[in-house]
């Protein structure tokens, strides 16, 4: 298995280099990344180039016998350039150029920098493509991040609009498709057509939707790019990845992943300004959506928080305990690499406050410690454990372009879309089933529970998937505003939940949005629910059943006889319908009883406390994670006997769990 620490030799002295590459060996780690964001360096003036640095780097790593992942450093497009191509330069929905000054500012529409990234990855990987110490390439770092998904200037325009006529052929489709006749907004000409800066209003989400459309799509064409040029120079057994981030950004993940070899992931649980660390869930939900992002497919974590991170604000810093449970956590999940994000704290520039494994004393201390602690723990076992298959049951469906619809027409001050995501994964995450987030390329026969949460765009494909799913036995569960829009981002004419109303055996005429301070109030009728209550955020669907059993109803002197959420018989199989936003005490009553008709594997441990299952031919691996910060846990292990990897203890029965303790155990079948 490959552990490593990210690095940045051009920050420090070549004095301490020695020191640093001493102490990584004495640390365990086999792998370095670096230079992502040493453009400036290689290429000092426009067609010069310069790899002193990164040669001699390379050649002490190697001669310490550590891997190393080359970034290619267009994050960081230099001064010079910008001087010399302002109109690289992204611009924001105020028409405002961003400013030189930090980094991912660029517009991925400007041919001269097409060019510009096409020339250094090429001089790159001419340079590095025969060396024997580079395994691998991350290309660029972070598309979209900060920001820099979406740009508006011209060039962006000009972009869109040939865009557009690729996808629509003709001016009439386009019109027709997006309704342009509202607000007298009918196009003659491509060249009228808008990026849509800031109006006095709001855009037609027709057009917003395929903007974003439009700038994952370009982002995958640059990409492609850069990856088509070190596919020229490179041998087969280096690697190409990107390491990506999952925050509803305009891009397209799963589409990009297929030009890469595997995909990478930046994994910072806590970071600048945040108090306390995301919840376990949705770190969880970030490695589901790598594990998916490549149907099933390995991933690197190519930055693992190992310290306390920000800029001008400093977030909460991590407990011992942390990094071991993170890191169990990526791997049971299905990460197969781990790099330290960073090797040690920068003394300049806007990173002064991310820590790493050493901060700016360069001391080894208890990070240090933990990290070895980590490897230690793993040599030996982690190469079977990753070998091992995380199987799963359960499906969470999600659609970056659903959760675009949703950033486009969120409803309510109070939506959020991965709160809301969370708020129906949580409880499957917190009964410990395993689960995939899958998208529409997938056979949901080898599922038995398929969860669509807030399914607001629909895709026909999909939705007949669904239909088949279910005639032949699947069990569904759709949530408050399903059906609502088709790929477009136009309104079905249908009654709600529409064309899925059918296999719900549901109407919703009527519907609120419930904003702050508003709620609804649920009280269970039937079944697993009966003498639940729950109040309700964000959403009241207002249901009629047609030939659904009414399972909870609103409390509500005007809506009294309306269903909150039904089970409906469809085909051989049922489909479930949450119309409001509920506690999750309830949902997880509702799962609860949904897992055990449909032979999931489900179990109750205390909160906090996160199972992984792993399985290979002949053993089970159970990693045991607690993520409480303040209390230990007791938990009762599955049947049978279980020995820890790395201390060779075996348990059965009950097991006590320390605070933030993280273990493996492993069962002979
Ligand atoms: C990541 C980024 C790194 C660094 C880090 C700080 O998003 O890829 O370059 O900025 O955050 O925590």
């Amino acid at each position: 298995m490959y552990i490593g620490v990210d690095y940045y030799p051009e920050q420090w002295p070549r004095e301490r280099w020695e020191t640093d590459l001493q102490m990584m060996k004495e640390l365990g780690i086999n792998v370095i990344r670096i230079a992502e964001f040493g453009w400036s360096l290689m290429e000092p003036e426009e067609g010069t180039f310069d790899f002193t640095l990164y040669d001699e780097a390379i050649k002490r790593m190697h001669s310490y016998g550590f891997d190393v992942v080359l970034g290619t450093p267009t994050a960081t497009p230099p001064a010079w350039l910008i001087e010399k191509y302002p109109e690289v330069l992204p611009v924001d929905d105020h028409g405002h150029v961003i400013s030189f000054g930090a980094r991912r500012h660029y517009t991925v529409n400007s041919e001269v920098y097409q060019l510009l990234s096409k020339r250094i990855v090429t001089e790159m990987a001419k340079r590095y493509g025969q060396h024997p110490a580079v395994i691998g390439w991350q290309v660029d770092n972070e598309y979209g991040h900060e920001k820099s998904d979406r740009s508006y200037g011209d060039i962006d325009q000009t972009a869109f609009q040939s865009w557009l006529k690729e996808k629509y052929d003709s001016l009439d489709a386009l019109n027709e498709r997006w309704g342009t006749v509202f607000w007298s907004q009918t196009y003659t000409r491509w060249s009228q057509i808008p990026v849509p800066r800031k109006v006095y209003q709001e855009h037609n989400p027709s057009l917003l939707l395929d903007f974003d459309r439009f700038c994952a799509e370009m982002y995958n064409r640059y990409n492609r790019m850069q990856v088509e040029v070190l596919r020229t120079f490179i041998p087969e057994r280096q690697f190409i990845t990107h390491n990506f981030v999952y925050t509803g950004l305009a891009q397209d993940q799963k589409e990009m992943a297929k030009d890469l070899d595997f995909i990478s992931f930046d994994n910072y649980p806590v970071w600048g300004g945040l108090a306390d660390p995301i919840s376990p869930a949705a770190i969880a939900r970030q490695h589901d959506l790598c594990r998916g992002t490549k149907n099933g497919k390995g991933y690197w974590v190519m930055e693992e928080l190992s310290g306390a991170q920000g800029w001008s604000q400093i977030g909460y810093n991590p407990r011992p305990g942390h990094l071991k449970l993170w890191t169990y956590q990526a791997i049971s999940r299905g990460a197969e690499a781990i790099v330290y994000f960073r090797w040690r704290a920068a003394r300049y520039g806007t990173e002064q406050f991310c820590h790493g494994i050493l901060d700016h004393d360069g001391k080894p201390r208890r990070k240090y410690d933990e990290v070895k602690e980590v490897i230690d723990s793993l040599s030996g076992f982690a190469d079977e454990w990753i070998a091992s298959d995380y199987k799963a049951d359960v499906a969470f469906y999600h659609d970056p372009e659903n959760e675009w619809a949703w950033q486009i027409q969120p409803h309510s001050d109070q939506f959020e879309y991965v709160k809301e995501y969370l708020r129906f994964y949580e409880p499957a995450h917190s009964l410990n089933t395993q689960a995939n987030i899958i998208r529409d390329d997938e056979d949901l026969s080898r599922y038995k529970v398929v969860v669509v949460p807030i399914y607001f765009l629909t895709k026909k494909r999909f939705n007949d998937q669904l239909k088949d799913y279910v005639k032949n036995g699947g069990t569904v569960v759709f949530s408050y505003r399903t059906g609502v829009k088709d790929e477009d981002n136009v309104v079905t004419e249908e009654t709600l939940p529409g064309d899925l109303a059918e296999m719900c055996g549901i109407e919703v005429p009527e519907y609120e949005s419930l904003r702050a301070d508003k709620s609804s109030h649920v009280n269970g009728q039937a079944g697993v629910l009966e003498g639940l209550s729950s109040d309700g955020e964000v959403w009241s669907d207002y249901i009629e059943t047609t030939t659904a059993d009414v399972l909870a109803t609103y409390e509500d002197s005007w809506f009294q006889d309306k269903a909150a959420i039904t089970k409906n018989n469809y085909g051989q199989g049922t489909v479930y319908y949450i119309g409001s936003g509920v506690e999750s005490a309830m949902i997880r009553k509702l799962y609860t009883s949904i897992f055990q008709e449909a032979g999931v594997r489900s179990s109750e441990t205390p909160e906090k406390v996160e199972l992984v299952w792993r399985e290979s031919s002949d053993q089970t691996y159970l990693a045991v994670l607690n993520h409480d910060v303040e209390e230990s846990h007791k938990i009762s292990l599955p049947e049978g006997e279980w020995s820890e990897n790395s201390t060779g203890n075996s348990y059965s029965g009950e097991l006590m769990i320390p605070r933030l303790g993280s273990m493996v155990l492993v069962k002979q079948k």
